[in-house]
């Protein structure tokens, strides 16, 4: 048997397109770019995650000179969120990142470990978390984080 995936997103060219919480999370996403830590790379992003209270949380980038200690934005965002709201779920993420303090053109998608952070998110929240991906030329909105890693991993006990 052969079967196949697709998934289905919205893409956008201007931020007036989005709603008004959209476009409060990717200004809150593009606060949290300014001020991570990217020495090593020089590549700044910030993430601003909405919690189902209406709460929102930012997180950004974390280098360390020991490369594998950094940490992603979307991760620091999504595990501050665990620690301080463990039973809210998270509703939607804005991701930007910025280079020579200027946002990239193209959206920025997560990596594949905070992919699977948000999926697990995901599955605990019960309820879909929206992807807002920002770039200045582009901006994409992916329903919910299972759409970016399909088939993921899932402890089954
Ligand atoms: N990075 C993120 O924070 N989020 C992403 O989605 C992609 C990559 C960080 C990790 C590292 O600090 C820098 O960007 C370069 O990879």
């Amino acid at each position: 048997m052969k079967r196949a995936l697709q998934i289905r997103f919205n893409e956008y060219d201007r931020l007036d397109e989005l709603s008004e919480i959209q476009v409060t999370l990717v200004n809150r996403a593009i606060e949290a770019a300014k001020s991570a830590y990217a020495p090593y790379s020089n590549y700044y992003v910030g993430a601003a995650v909405l919690l189902g209270n209406g709460e929102i949380i930012t997180g950004n980038n974390q280098e360390n000179a020991a490369y594998p200690s950094g940490l992603c934005a979307e991760r620091v965002a999504i595990f501050y969120a665990g620690s301080q709201y463990p039973d809210i779920p998270v509703t939607s993420i804005a991701i930007v990142a910025m280079q020579e303090g200027s946002i990239q053109d193209d959206p920025v998608t997560p990596c594949g470990g905070c992919r699977q952070v948000l999926c697990e998110k995901e599955a605990q929240g019960g309820t879909p978390i929206e992807m807002i991906l920002y770039g200045n030329k582009k901006i994409q909105v992916i329903q919910r984080a299972t759409d970016l890693l399909p088939l993921p991993f899932i402890l089954r006990k």
